[in-house]
């Protein structure tokens, strides 16, 4: 049965990050994987995780079944964080997930049920696990126009040119905050402009937030999704726990839908539910149970908030020393962008063969499309760094 099962190709980066660790060479550096790093160069957990982690194991009294939607508290405490608190919740569902990955394969599904034409339109770039996720529920994709490499900025009006002509019923994916993999994101007013011609073409918005207080700050960060709450009247989105509470492999997200009215959002949230059960049954306990301990206590959430804002400032910084390094390097402005941008990536811009000459002459790994992860970057390899990228460029 099995025989002619070819032989599985390993994803890029996972190929990458065994490079990484098969290389012998001192001083490697690692900005490949898309997770945060400290000072030291390790993901830490978090002070508030451990603190819950002990309250769950000594109070925890049951670890039988939760239900297809998870935990009905660590919902609301995790919608909460995106939605804000002034809306109509009787237009709101909201399902616990196994990370965003679920929450957004859920969602796809959702759509290919009730809508099985529709297609989701995709930014270029946009992070590698959309297009296949959206091929495995049974849709097709499209992509829009969003990042030019050029001005690494946004070409604002290609992008909203390619809005006006998608099919009303379509479904366009949005990044929230801390566009991955460019760090490119919307201003204020371009969000404005996506939620009016969302309305005016008449397409369904979904959502991914997975870096939400990575940006500019937890509610600043949710000003797009927030303004597309007030203006339409349907809406999906995909949230993830698993960055801003540092707990990538405990697993938890939500899926939210936003309905027109009380009957519709019943009939999908018994949908959601039914999808939950045909993906994983249901979502695993622990990474939302600590969310939910650090969320439901005011001294907790206080000192996960200062965590966050951390971990935030450090990728600010890192990004701010690296632009000016580089630019002093390389006595040119070409990299000053890294400044501007937010979140852990950006695009470097350099070529295939620049950055094959960085993992094979200075040991420094980047996936090939030149995504590089800051927070990979340790404040004492950035004038290591920037002497390297000087000397592939030169
Ligand atoms: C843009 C984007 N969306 C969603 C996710 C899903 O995150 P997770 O499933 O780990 O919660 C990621 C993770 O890298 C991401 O980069």
């Amino acid at each position: 049965m099995f025989d002619k099962v070819p032989s599985p190709k390993a994803p890029k980066i996972l190929q990458l990050l065994q490079d990484f660790s098969n290389d012998p060479r001192q001083g490697k550096i690692d900005l490949g994987i898309g997770v945060y790093k400290d000072e030291t160069g390790i993901t830490p957990v978090l002070e508030t995780v451990k603190a819950a982690e002990k309250i769950l194991v000594s109070e925890q009294k049951t670890k039988a079944y939760i239900g297809l939607a998870g935990d009905p508290i660590f919902c609301d405490l995790a919608s909460n964080l995106v939605l804000g608190d002034k809306l109509d919740l009787k237009r709101v569902n909201v399902i616990q997930t196994p990370g965003g990955s679920s929450a957004l394969r859920v969602l796809y599904d959702l759509v290919f049920d009730v809508s099985p034409q529709s297609k989701i339109w995709l930014p270029t770039p946009t992070w590698d696990n959309h297009p296949p996720t959206i091929k495995a529920s049974g849709l097709e994709f499209r992509y829009y126009r969003y990042f030019d490499p050029s001005s690494q900025a946004i070409n604002f009006e290609q992008t909203i040119e390619d809005f006006k002509n998608v099919r009303p019923g379509d479904v366009v994916l949005l990044h929230g905050c801390c566009h991955n993999p460019t760090g490119v994101n919307f201003s204020k007013s371009q969000w404005d402009m996506v939620a009016q011609v969302a309305l005016e073409v008449g397409f369904l918005p979904l959502v991914d937030i997975a870096y939400q207080g990575f940006g500019d700050g937890l509610d600043e960060d949710a000003y797009g999704v927030r303004k597309l709450i007030d203006h339409l009247p349907e809406l999906l989105i995909a949230s993830s726990s698993s960055k801003n509470f540092a707990i990538y492999r405990d697993r938890a997200g939500v899926a939210i839908t936003l309905s027109k009215n009380e009957k519709v959002s019943k009939a999908l949230g018994g949908r959601l539910r039914n999808l939950a059960g045909t993906n994983y049954s249901m979502p695993p306990d622990h990474g939302a149970a600590v969310v939910r301990t650090i969320l439901s206590n005011k001294t907790l959430k206080l000192q996960w908030l200062s965590e966050l804002k951390e971990m935030r400032e450090r990728v600010h910084k890192i990004r701010e020393n690296l632009s000016v390094e580089l630019r002093n390097q390389t006595n040119s402005t070409r990299f000053d962008f890294l400044a501007e941008q937010s979140g852990m990536f950006s695009l470097i811009g350099l070529s295939g063969s620049e950055i094959r000459r960085l993992k094979d002459e200075k040991a420094i790994y980047i996936v090939d499309d030149g995504r590089i992860n800051l927070a990979g970057l340790r404040s004492a390899d950035i004038t290591r760094f920037a002497v390297a990228v000087r000397e592939v460029i030169s």
